[in-house]
């Protein structure tokens, strides 16, 4: 599967959810201290991919940093305007920035389309946004954990105190041939427009593969969860820090020609 299901996946989606979570949560505060735990005290520039609502860049901002967001459906609509934010919208893939970051990071969504693509988008980070000596944070999801999902169903009931208004179906399904898990939604007044989201999960030990010849190599796994990382049970994702692989390696250099 491509990346063709991403914009409507996400779009329809925020459309559900959207007046419930366009809100900074601790979620969002929670992600700014780790944010800071890597950036230092000082000012810094971030750059934010797949933003979704906006919310953990408005967050940010409000702590200091000066971010850029990217972000492709109309969940950018939530975004607010504000001094410190320049907001993209459009795809990671095509974007133009200005200068260099002092962190790039990808909250909850890395892994969406082939290996292949991941790569283009370690590249990018690597090659064009990271300054030296930066760092890069991403969500990984983890196959352990979502496979322990495979069949499972739920039904959700609208909520409208909260601002859910729809009464929505879900379906997962994990295909472990390609550790991709199959996330399916529809809204119950439309149970014909299903729509699916297809998350590539990477063990740290994925990722290091798919890290070769990128630029960017694979320092720690951590978690913001409350309980800390716990790949065999608890995990939907791990936090990867990455840093830039010093450039002279004649090895990474030739692998990043695949
Ligand atoms: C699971 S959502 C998470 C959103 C946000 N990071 C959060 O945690 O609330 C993943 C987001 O990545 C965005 N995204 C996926 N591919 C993208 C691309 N090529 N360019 C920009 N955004 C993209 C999606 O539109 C979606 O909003």
């Amino acid at each position: 599967m491509g990346l063709e299901w991403v914009e409507g996946f996400y779009s329809r989606t925020g459309s559900w959810w959207g007046p419930a979570e366009a809100r900074v949560s601790e979620r969002d505060r929670a992600r700014v201290r780790m944010l800071r735990a890597h950036a230092g005290d000082g000012p810094a520039r971030v750059l934010e991919l797949g933003s979704g609502y906006g919310m953990t860049a408005v967050a940010a901002v409000e702590d200091g940093f000066d971010v850029t967001a990217v972000e492709l459906s109309d969940r950018v609509r939530h975004t607010p305007a504000m001094p410190g934010l320049t907001v993209a919208g459009g795809s990671f893939y095509d974007v133009t920035l200005d200068g260099r970051f002092d962190v790039v990071c990808y909250w909850n969504g890395f892994g969406v389309g082939t290996d292949q693509d991941q790569r283009r988008l370690l590249r990018r980070i690597a090659a064009e946004w990271l300054r030296p000596g930066g760092v890069a944070l991403i969500d990984v999801f983890n196959p352990l954990v979502w496979a322990r999902l495979h069949g499972t169903k739920d039904h959700k009931f609208p909520d409208p105190s909260r601002g859910y208004a729809h009464e929505l179906h879900q379906e997962i399904h994990f295909d472990a041939a390609t550790s991709t898990a199959h996330d399916t939604w529809w809204d119950a007044a439309t149970p014909d427009e299903k729509i699916t989201q297809v998350l590539r999960c990477y063990s740290p030990a994925d990722l290091r593969l798919l890290l070769e010849g990128t630029g960017l190599r694979l320092d720690t796994v951590t978690s913001r969860a409350p309980g800390g990382l716990r790949l065999l049970t608890e995990s939907y994702e791990y936090t990867a820090v990455l840093l830039p692989v010093d450039t002279g390696d004649p090895v990474q250099e030739g692998a990043a020609e695949r």
